[in-house]
């Protein structure tokens, strides 16, 4: 007992000279008197404490990563207020969050893997599967996962040409499926284009291409779809196909920072999946607090999404109105043709109006993509947008 008080003392001296100052914080519920010295908890304030910025800085409009600035909703905030009180421990809530999605896509829990935002489990999807083969895509899609996962393999993303629409053409992945895919990954809808594909033409294409490799279809964007029940690919997986389909709740629910996204697959796989990353340790306490509480949350999902699509109709009418072409988009971000201008430079001169937005993916050097956000947000890239136009011009 004595050695752990002198450990604590010790530790809060130390705490002075290296974090910063000191401040005495009184203990609720108890007396002033008592609070002066021994009854008060020393409250660490870190020297850099002014520097700390846990969102984007007052009159930024953020529009660059997809994110989606109306969560996280009230009951996750509650939840997460009292999840962060147990942070001490490891989670264990998160064969309650299975359940909850097993319920719903009318699966089995151990149909199921969690991890940190769905970046995780698709991670080690990729690891695993270009331990046999590469991992055949359209030209543009979210490839950040795949990238990492096949860093230290032998194969790698192998992508179809470019279409004149921007489209995924499933026909021409169907075909170029060989014997070494060891999977081919469709994102639905598309990022960074935003375009989303026929449910009907995508479904037969599963059923036909799962019979020769595994097919990925990550869904981040299915809830800001017109009929989400329709585009979704996860009814398959019950089927029996080789389907592995990726969620999130960093869109919809609002809930980027906080990490938390999934897999649906057969189990088998799920399981195979498992040994490539740690799974539900990976998570935190407030984040799988969050996912619980806003998961069935209908008021908040509907309230999400009027908000996204009346930004994203905001955006369209004024990048029609300047003469860009926009794509249509079914997500919360659209990608415009910005005709003869170059995107990156595009992006710079929208920052210097505290605009921030993508710049250039691969060779599309006049596509630029803008999130929707918080509607001020979304008027603040409307007013930019002549001016850096007249600019550039
Ligand atoms: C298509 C797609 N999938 C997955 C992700 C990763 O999201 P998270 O790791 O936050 O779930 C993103 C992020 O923007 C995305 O666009």
């Amino acid at each position: 007992m004595k050695n752990n008080a002198i450990s604590r003392r010790t530790l809060l001296k130390g705490a002075l000279f290296t974090a910063g100052s000191v401040i005495a914080a009184p203990v609720i519920g108890q007396s002033s008197k008592t609070n002066s010295v021994i009854g008060s908890i020393p409250r660490i304030v870190p020297s850099n404490a002014q520097n700390i910025s846990y969102g984007p800085a007052f009159g930024i409009a953020k529009l660059n990563a997809n994110e989606n600035p109306y969560g996280p909703s009230p009951l996750a905030l509650r939840a997460m207020e009292e999840a962060i009180k147990m942070g001490s421990y490891y989670v264990q809530e998160v064969p309650r969050l299975k359940q909850m999605i097993a319920e719903r896509n009318n699966v089995t829990p151990e149909h199921i893997i969690i991890g940190s935002g769905s970046s995780a489990p698709l991670q080690w999807l990729a690891t695993k599967v270009t331990q046999e083969g590469h991992i055949l895509g359209p030209d543009l899609f979210w490839d950040t996962t795949s990238k990492m996962g096949s860093m230290n393999s032998e194969y790698g993303i192998e992508r179809l040409d470019k279409t004149a629409d921007l489209a995924i053409d499933l026909d021409n992945m169907y075909n170029n499926i060989t014997s070494t895919t060891g999977m081919v990954q469709v994102t639905n809808p598309n990022n960074p284009t935003g375009l989303p594909l026929s449910p009907k033409a995508l479904k037969s294409f599963c059923k036909k291409a799962s019979k020769k490799t595994i097919v990925l279809v990550d869904e981040a964007y299915n809830e800001l779809t017109d009929d989400p029940d329709a585009n979704t690919m996860i009814p398959l997986i019950k089927e029996g196909y080789n389907v592995v389909v990726a969620r999130t709740f960093s869109k919809i629910y609002g809930l980027a920072g906080m990490r938390v996204g999934y897999l649906i697959a057969d189990p088998e796989m799920i399981e195979k999946i498992s040994s490539f990353g740690l799974g539900d340790y990976s998570l935190n306490q407030a984040g799988v607090a969050a996912a619980i509480a806003s998961y069935n949350d209908e008021t908040f999902l509907k309230y999400s999404k009027e908000k996204i699509v009346e930004a994203r109709d905001m955006l369209q009418d004024a990048v029609r109105e300047n003469g860009l072409k926009p794509l249509s988009t079914s997500t919360n971000f659209m990608y415009v043709d910005l005709g003869s201008l170059n995107a990156e430079e595009f992006r710079k001169e929208m920052e210097k109006e505290r605009v921030l937005i993508r710049g250039i993916y691969q060779d599309y050097v006049n596509w630029s993509r803008v999130s929707t956000g918080k509607i001020a947000d979304v008027k603040q890239y409307i007013r930019a947008l002549p001016r850096v136009l007249d600019r550039m011009s």
